[in-house]
């Protein structure tokens, strides 16, 4: 903790320069400057040739982005992305992805006056009033990983590699958003049937847009209202801590999936307890928590208003509650942000 007020003023100051990077990264990954960037140095003018937009705001964004240090600048005098900033800003399969952040925070504060007045007078602010930019960049920031690490992980498993294997087994992913960990799974195990269920019609046609497998099936509804003794596995990615009820989501979890089927929830890799001064993970789970996912949660009434830093507790008495018998924390480690968890039957 900074103890000196010249220590805590730089720390906001340098705070500042980051919001800075963050919102100056969203205007150029939104207006596809990185990605005309990543076909060769430009200046001003070849950007806009390029990529479409007012000349003078490109230049003040090249200098701008040069002077941060993200941009080069060649002897010609063109801006030049490096590689390295290239795969963070534009490659949608990195698994170093991260325009999507930016963007996300972006869509976050962009909701600030509705914010503040369900700080002031409770209530919530709907995931749906977040938009396009929350929704789409959760799916995208997520989408390297269920693509490229979530096959692999799955399959250290063996139980669970083998039930998914089994041949028509029949698997749930509720809260699916754009679908990006359906495919997946649909991918990886062709000859299961995996069906996602999101409450949020968007993210169904996001869903429906992104799957190119035959497996992979999508439909609107409400995860807390499933058929019973359907399914062989059913996961929650990333959406157990959003959820209003999420105890009545577990419970209708439970009862759809068939006896000795199993049940994965995968959500945010926080510290067993609060404690002050955490690290990395706490501090951006946090972050997420305060501006979108405690007022998604609330936006709905009643709700258990989790937020995101759903610790393994927390999980464990929703489920319990749920009429689980317990859970157990899976040995996937070096998973982004998150954990795994298997709830017991
Ligand atoms: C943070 S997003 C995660 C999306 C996706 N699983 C991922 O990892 O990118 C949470 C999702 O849960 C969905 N959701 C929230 N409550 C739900 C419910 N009761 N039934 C189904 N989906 C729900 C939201 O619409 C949203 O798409």
């Amino acid at each position: 903790m900074e103890t000196t007020v010249a220590g805590f003023a730089d720390r906001l100051f340098r705070a500042a320069l980051g919001m800075t990077d963050v919102l100056a990264i969203h205007l150029g990954d939104r207006l596809g400057w990185y990605t005309a960037l990543t076909s060769g140095p430009a200046t001003p003018a070849e950007l806009v040739a390029r990529a479409g937009g007012d000349e003078r705001y490109a230049r003040e964004w090249l200098e701008q982005q040069a002077v941060a240090g993200i941009l080069a600048v060649d002897a010609d005098g063109r801006f030049v992305l490096p590689p390295a900033a290239a795969e963070v800003l534009t490659d949608r399969s990195s698994l170093d992805y991260l325009a999507p952040l930016a963007r996300m925070l972006a869509g976050a504060a962009a909701q600030l006056p509705a914010l503040l007045t369900a700080y002031r007078k409770g209530g919530g602010v709907g995931w749906d009033d977040f938009g396009p930019d929350v929704r789409e960049s959760q799916a995208d920031m997520n989408r390297p990983w269920f693509e490229h690490a979530l096959p692999g992980a799955i399959g250290k498993i063996a139980d669970l590699d083998a039930a998914l294997s089994a041949p028509g087994a029949r698997v749930l992913d509720v809260g699916c958003g754009a679908g990006w960990s359906t495919i997946a799974l649909a991918r990886a195990y062709p000859g299961a049937t995996v069906e996602g269920v999101d409450i949020d019609p968007p993210s169904i046609d996001l869903a429906r847009a992104n799957a190119d497998v035959p497996n992979a099936t999508f439909r609107t509804g409400d995860a807390g209202s499933l058929p019973e003794a359907a399914y062989d596995v059913a996961f929650a990615f990333e959406c157990v801590h959003d959820m209003p009820q999420p105890v009545g989501v577990l419970s209708a979890v439970r009862r759809a999936v068939k006896p000795g089927g199993q049940v994965i929830v995968m959500d945010e890799a926080v510290a067993d307890a609060f404690r002050p001064e955490g690290d990395d993970v706490e501090r951006l789970m946090y972050g997420f928590s305060l501006l979108i996912c405690l007022p998604d949660g609330r936006a709905h009434t009643p709700s258990a208003a989790t937020g995101t830093v759903m610790r393994p507790g927390t999980l464990r008495t929703y489920a319990l509650d749920a009429g689980f018998a317990g859970l157990e924390t899976l040995p996937i480690g070096d998973f982004g942000f998150w954990r795994f968890y298997r709830l017991t039957r």
